[in-house]
Formats: structure tokens, C-alpha cells, sequence
């Protein structure tokens, strides 16, 4: 196949997949930053962002996952060995277990700790559970440790794709940031 007919992501895909993805590199940090604040209104205002980002990439998944569930993504790269095939396919198919599962133990602890989101201070979402404090305690735990899971899985199919870039020179990447493309076409014209 030639560089220029790279098989693409379709435009849902790229937004879904970059929205998700800005959400949660803003929502990371500031989940670790807010943890550790004394209780000031400053504090009270970072968790409703937090939450806020929360629910949109839980509300993102959802239309992610019936997205893909309808549409076939484009073939992988050819030139891929069975075992990175399937480390791709097993990454994704955690990646997507992640992106539901980190918003929702948020929502969870949320509702168990009694503090109610109001989305973008206008819809209010309903909690899930009641008010349990002990329970709200361990789901911080489950929280937490959700969300390092996804930073290291992140992580790892980040730098998968920059070497796919950078040392395979293939064109995984390219399908999912579309602007690469034409850099790439023009860089290997004589
Ligand atoms: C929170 C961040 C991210 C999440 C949750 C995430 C999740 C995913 C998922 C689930 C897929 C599979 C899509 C499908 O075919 O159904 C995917 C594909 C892809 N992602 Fe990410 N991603 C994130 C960040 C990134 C970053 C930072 C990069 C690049 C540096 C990246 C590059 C790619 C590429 C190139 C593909 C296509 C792989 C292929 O077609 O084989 N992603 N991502």
C-alpha cells in the first residue's frame, strides 16, 4: 500500500478517541493535585471539574463503545507480528474497560460519600448508591488504583505508537492523527 492511502480512523473515531484522551490527561492531574488540598472552596470547585470531565468521558464511552461496536475499524498495519497483533487488541480491549470502569468507581465513591455531581453546575446525575462512608473509603482505594492502571496502560500503547512512528515507520500512528499524513507524504517526495 502506498504512503498516501493509509486506511483511516473515520472522524467519530479520531474525535472520540482525542476527546476521551484530552479529558483524562486534564482530569489525571488534576484528580492527584486536588487529592492532597486542605478543604477550601478552591478544593470544593477542582472536584466538580474533576467530576465534570469524569461523567463526559464516562458519556463519551458509552457512544465510543457503540461506535465500535458498529463500525470496523480499519485493518492494523500489515507488516505486524501475530503476538503484536494480539498486544494491541488485548491493550485496547483494557483501554476501553478503563474508560468505563475509572469513571465509574468515581461516580460510586461519589454517590457513597454523599457529595452529589451536578454536571457543568447544571444536570444534576444521580447517585448510584447511598451514603456510605466506610464503603466511600474503599472506593477511593478502587479509584486510585483503577487510575494507575490506565496511566501505565497508557502509557504503553503511547510509546507502542511513537515507535510504530518513529522506528517501524509504519503507519499506525498516521491513522490516528491525520495531520502526520501529509507531513509524511511530503518528507518522502524527492
Ligand atoms: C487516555 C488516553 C488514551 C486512551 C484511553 C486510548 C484508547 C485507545 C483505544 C481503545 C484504541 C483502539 C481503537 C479501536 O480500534 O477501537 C486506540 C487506538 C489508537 N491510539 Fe489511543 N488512547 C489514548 C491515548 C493515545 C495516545 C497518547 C496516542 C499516541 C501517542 C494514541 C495512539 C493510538 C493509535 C495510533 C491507535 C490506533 C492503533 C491501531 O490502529 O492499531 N492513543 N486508543
Amino acid at each position: 500500500m502506498k504512503r498516501g492511502d493509509v486506511q483511516a480512523y473515520t472522524r467519530t473515531s479520531l474525535f472520540l478517541h482525542w476527546m476521551v484522551a484530552i479529558l483524562i490527561f486534564a482530569a489525571f492531574p488534576l484528580g492527584v493535585y486536588m487529592h492532597d488540598m486542605p478543604l477550601t472552596p478552591d478544593k470544593l470547585r477542582y472536584f466538580s471539574y474533576h467530576k465534570w470531565m469524569g461523567v463526559t468521558v464516562f458519556a463519551l464511552a458509552v457512544i465510543r463503545l457503540i461506535w465500535r461496536l458498529t463500525h470496523t475499524p480499519p485493518e492494523m498495519a500489515s507488516g505486524l507480528s501475530r503476538w503484536e497483533r494480539t498486544a494491541a487488541r488485548c491493550v485496547h480491549a483494557i483501554l476501553y474497560l478503563l474508560i468505563f470502569a475509572v469513571p465509574l468507581s468515581g461516580w460510586l465513591m461519589s454517590s457513597a460519600t454523599g457529595l452529589q455531581t451536578v454536571w457543568f453546575g447544571v444536570l444534576p446525575i444521580p447517585d448510584l448508591i447511598d451514603r456510605d462512608r466506610e464503603f466511600g473509603d474503599f472506593l477511593l482505594v478502587v479509584h486510585q488504583t483503577l487510575n494507575w492502571a490506565l496511566l501505565a496502560f497508557v502509557l504503553g500503547h503511547a510509546v507502542a505508537a511513537l515507535n510504530h512512528h518513529f522506528f517501524a515507520r509504519d503507519e499506525t500512528l498516521v491513522r490516528m492523527v491525520p495531520l502526520l499524513r501529509s507531513r509524511r507524504t511530503r518528507a518522502s517526495k524527492p
